[in-house]
């Protein structure tokens, strides 16, 4: 231990990067705290983020097979009644579980619970509260919160214009819900909304919902969030907001500019992104600043430009996702400890939650072109897996990107009502190195969704056998 210091590492923030980081480091054997302001553990993720937006999909989402889906396709008659307080309470019982869950790892662990707002006083000393603590190594995982839109002033407490913490809050279903912004947030949300019973309408600056995910799966998704019955204003932006009782009147025009129109609604989300959380940290005072978005820069090894300092998770550059923050926590914890911790950032799957799910990893073929790669591409549509057809949910295709040369797999995206579990496999597949011949010679048990991937893979350089 660093004889001189209180801790060998203090992390500030609790959320699946910095509680990872935390266990994985007094697992090492490192005489480690943990910095967090919340009254609970977990960070956004477990609190107002994967887990309480998962939760009210998986609710939502049976509701709705019984009042509007697949019930009805089976001979199944029923008539729902939501009790809203209820699945609000499920909810509340499964982050309650997970935060908890996280306090006695960390008890488990030995790992000190810090409880307040860390401020930086030098590069080796934080200030919590009224405490001053010290420490050889500090990881700064301070995560993000949401981005604020000029003119749409969010306000929770009101529950008329929220962020996604409302939304996930709200104790009524909205008559009509405008959700500002077709990013992941927005669709996950949404879908949860006007699964209960909301009208919704999605208004993006862009002309295609989901940026950065491949184009063939933006607009698969884009026709079917519309079959759904999702309202969707491409090209727009909102540019005001008033708020009159429980009436919400948006201004909105073209993107490019233009006339103005106005929108009335019930309920309004804001979800335009999230940005790193550095304010009252007092990076300065450490030999440290931001980059101009915001973010703390790092190296490779998660070291900031001050040695003894690290970064992870979303305050850094890259995709701002759960999984991506806790394998930052275990490397970062590594690396302190005098290990190799590596992350291998070309292979962090990216997963939206809706109905049918929507899942990549790797490289889009817009991004393919970009590059001057020369690829070939499989596709299979899940409407020719027998699995799938079985179950009668045949929405969506597997798409496989490979190297036109080396056959290795670059880039492969799902829209599937599994996607999120299958690419988990070729997530495994890249990690390894693979061809799309590896993937389409590897023996998949039928019948599953699995099989899909598989057909595609023997699309990129052949003939998939069912089409
Ligand atoms: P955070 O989870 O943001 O945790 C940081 C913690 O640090 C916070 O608890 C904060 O209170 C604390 N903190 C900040 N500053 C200080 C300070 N100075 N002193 C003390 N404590 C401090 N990602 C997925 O991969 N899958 C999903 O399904 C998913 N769903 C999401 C749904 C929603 C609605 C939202 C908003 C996000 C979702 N995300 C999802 C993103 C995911 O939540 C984040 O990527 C992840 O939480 C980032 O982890 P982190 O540890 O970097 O930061
Ligand atoms: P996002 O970046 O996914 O989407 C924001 C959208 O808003 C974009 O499509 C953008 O073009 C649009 N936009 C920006 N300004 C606008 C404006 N003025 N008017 C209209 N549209 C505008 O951000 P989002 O949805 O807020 O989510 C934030 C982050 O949280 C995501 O990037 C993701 O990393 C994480 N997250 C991950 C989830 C998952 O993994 N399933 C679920 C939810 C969030």
């Amino acid at each position: 231990m660093a004889e001189n210091y209180d801790y060998d590492v203090l992390i500030i923030g609790a959320g699946p990067g910095g509680y990872v980081a935390a266990i994985r480091a007094a697992q090492l054997g490192l005489k480690t705290a943990c910095v967090e302001s919340r009254a609970t553990l977990g960070g956004t993720c477990l609190n107002v983020g994967c887990i309480p937006s998962k939760a009210l999909l998986h609710g939502s989402e049976l509701f709705d097979e019984a009042q509007n889906g697949h019930f009805a396709t089976w001979g199944i008659t029923a008539t729902p009644m939501l009790d809203l307080a209820k699945m609000m309470a499920e909810k509340t019982k499964a982050v309650g579980e997970l935060t908890g869950g996280i306090e006695f790892l960390f008890k488990k662990n030995k790992v000190t619970w810090l409880k307040g707002h860390a401020a930086f006083e030098d590069a080796h000393t934080v200030k919590v509260g009224d405490d001053t603590v010290t420490a050889k190594d500090i990881v700064i995982a301070t995560g993000s919160s949401v981005t604020p839109l000029p003119g749409v002033t969010v306000d929770n407490a009101g529950k008329r214009i929220v962020d996604s913490t409302g939304a996930l809050d709200l104790d009524e279903v909205p008559e009509h819900l405008v959700v500002i912004g077709g990013g992941v947030i927005g669709l996950e949300l949404g879908s949860v909304w006007r699964r209960l019973g909301a009208k919704v309408t999605v208004v993006e600056f862009l002309d295609q919902l989901l940026p950065g995910l491949d184009g063939d799966v933006r607009k698969e998704a884009g026709k079917i969030f519309k079959k759904q019955g999702m309202n969707m204003m491409l090209g727009h932006k909102v540019t005001g907001a008033k708020v009159d009782g429980k009436k919400v009147t948006l201004t909105i025009e073209k993107a490019a500019g233009g006339d103005e129109q106005t929108l009335d609604a019930s309920h309004v989300l804001v979800a335009i992104g999230r940005r790193p959380n550095t304010e009252g940290l007092a990076l300065d005072k450490a030999g440290l600043s931001v980059n101009a978005r915001g973010q703390v820069e790092i190296e490779h090894d998660f070291r900031t430009a001050v040695p003894n300092i690290w970064g992870i998770g979303d305050v850094v550059p890259g995709p701002m996702l759960a999984h991506k923050a806790e394998d930052e926590g275990i490397a970062v914890a590594e690396n302190i400890a005098g290990q190799t911790g590596i992350v291998n950032h070309d292979v962090i799957p990216n997963v939206v939650y809706t109905a049918p799910e929507i899942a990549g990893v790797g490289i889009t073929e817009e991004q393919a072109k970009e590059r001057g790669l020369a690829v070939k591409i499989g596709k299979f549509p899940m409407m020719a897996n027998s699995r799938a057809k079985a179950n009668r949910d045949t929405d969506g295709f597997v798409k496989v990107i490979a190297d036109a040369e080396t056959d290795r797999v670059l880039g492969v995206w799902i829209i599937a009502s599994l996607a999120g579990t299958m690419i988990a496999e070729a997530c495994v597949a890249m990690e390894f190195g693979a061809t799309s011949e590896d993937i389409a010679y590897t023996c998949h048990a039928h019948p599953t969704h699995a099989e899909a991937l598989k057909e595609a893979a023997m699309a990129v350089t052949g003939k998939p056998i069912h089409m």
